[in-house]
């Protein structure tokens, strides 16, 4: 069997790591030839831990090669993934483009019957649409089969939800396909779920969109636990240890970003309104998580009462721990709320300082990247906590209230035990709790 992997992305690069990894031959393909010769020297061109490591074994077996020749990669393989972007397009829905693009290339290149398998997040029914796109432009009587295979990769241990995956969902519609698929998969056989292919491509936004749902549910607890004595964390610990509910994705804070929950949300979202079913559960979800940063502000804003000319130490900009991925990250409606209210801002992430820097570029002035946590809070008038990171745990808070003008800790992810960082003289305000 050979296997393409169309799209040297995040998910693209993962799975082509990953299904080198389970013993197959695969080509990773992408049409922007420069991040090709960087791959095969084997750079990353982000961070994930484990992948290099996997990469460079891969590429000195030779179970992993890399090309920039679309077709003739087409061509050579019998399973093709699709893991090109379905950025989020103006209304919500995602972009179907380069979706559409490849597809085009596929039936351009169809010499014998393949399989192509969807692993970027797509709506429900995207198959309909590359099913059409191939027979219309395909130039050989060779037939082919669409199967859904979502990833479930989280950033920060994709390599490890790649290798050792809870569940394996493979949608499929011809008795060719599914065998293909299950050799692929062979290693998980127990782990695998098949589905007809709407129904794999529905489980993947719905999956994504009930945990953003959990994390919305209990931040409006949190709103709740902030107006009276209740304590968030306890009232997570308490609804977790009920078996139905279980513990993960309770954590309340300021809210959830990344690339996958707040697109795919929106996603199904239009993709419900344009079915004509009623989405407000997915829309209130939405509209709760981007209240998150406001309620940060809010804090910091009854605390210092004016921001202009301020320095508000920003610790942690990644969307979480362990990646350097700023994709939707509330630290960045945060930093841009704080410039518009003219406050001097001092940024420190142990990773995603340079993404950061990109969209907003230091001026020396107002916006200051910081070499460590100690930098970063020297002077501040406050410090706000955006992503837990570990690091952040073992900080010499005495040593940093030394250096902060005012020592106010404004904690985002509720990192801190309060009685004891009350205990040290910071005035300290977490989520929902006292
Ligand atoms: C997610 C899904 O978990 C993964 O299965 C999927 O296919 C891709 O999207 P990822 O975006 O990498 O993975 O991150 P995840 O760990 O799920 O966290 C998403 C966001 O939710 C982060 O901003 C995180 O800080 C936030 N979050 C998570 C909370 O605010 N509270 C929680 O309890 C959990």
């Amino acid at each position: 069997m050979k296997i393409a992997v169309l799209g040297t992305g995040y998910v693209g690069l993962v799975t082509a790591v990953g299904l080198a990894e389970f013993g197959h031959s695969v080509v990773g393909a992408d049409k922007v030839a420069d991040k090709i010769g960087r791959i095969r020297r084997g750079e990353i061109p982000f961070y994930e831990p484990g992948l290099d490591a996997l990469l460079g074994t891969a590429l000195r077996k030779g179970s992993l090669s890399f090309s920039d020749d679309l077709p003739a990669t087409i061509r050579a393989a019998n399973v093709i993934f699709v893991c090109v972007g379905t950025p989020q397009g103006d209304d919500g829905s995602a972009d179907m483009a380069q979706i559409e693009e490849v597809s085009r290339l596929i039936a351009e290149n169809l010499n014998g019957y393949k399989v192509i398998v969807e692993k970027s997040t797509v709506p429900v029914m995207t198959s309909v649409w590359i099913k059409r796109t191939i027979s219309l432009y395909k130039k050989s009587e060779a037939e082919f089969d669409v199967a859904s295979n979502p990833e479930f990769l989280r950033e920060g241990s994709a390599v490890g939800d790649f290798l050792q995956p809870d569940r394996i969902i493979i949608g499929v519609e011809s008795e060719r396909a599914r065998e293909l698929m299950l050799r692929i998969y062979h290693r998980h056989r127990d782990r695998i779920l098949v589905t007809n292919i709407d129904t794999a491509e529905l489980i993947k936004h719905a999956s994504n969109s009930f945990l953003a749902l959990k994390i919305s549910y209990i931040n409006l607890m949190a709103n709740l636990c902030e107006r009276t004595q209740a304590d968030v964390e306890l009232v997570a610990k308490g609804m977790g240890l009920d078996p139905r509910i279980g513990s993960r994705f309770l954590k309340a804070g300021i809210g959830f970003g990344g690339s996958c929950f707040p697109k795919d949300l929106k996603a199904l979202i239009k993709i419900g309104e344009d079915l004509g079913v009623d989405m407000s559960l997915l829309k209130e979800t939405d509209r709760i998580n981007q209240a998150r940063v406001r309620l940060l502000l809010d804090k910091l804003k009854a605390a210092l009462w004016i921001l202009r000319d301020k320095t508000i130490a920003v610790l942690g900009l990644a969307f979480k721990p362990e990646t350097d991925d700023i994709r939707e990250a509330p630290s960045i409606r945060i930093i841009q709320a704080l410039l518009d209210e003219g406050a001097r801002i001092r940024l420190y992430d142990p990773k995603a300082a340079d993404n950061m820097r990109e969209l907003f570029p230091e001026d020396g002035v107002r916006v200051v990247y910081a070499a460590s946590p100690a930098a970063a809070t020297e002077g501040a008038n406050a410090a706000l906590v955006c992503t837990e990171w570990p690091e952040f745990l073992d900080l010499d808070l005495t040593d940093v209230k030394g250096r902060m003008a005012n020592p106010i800790l404004i904690d985002g992810r509720n990192l801190y035990d309060p009685a004891a960082v009350q205990a040290l003289g910071f005035e300290y305000f977490s989520i929902g709790r006292k």
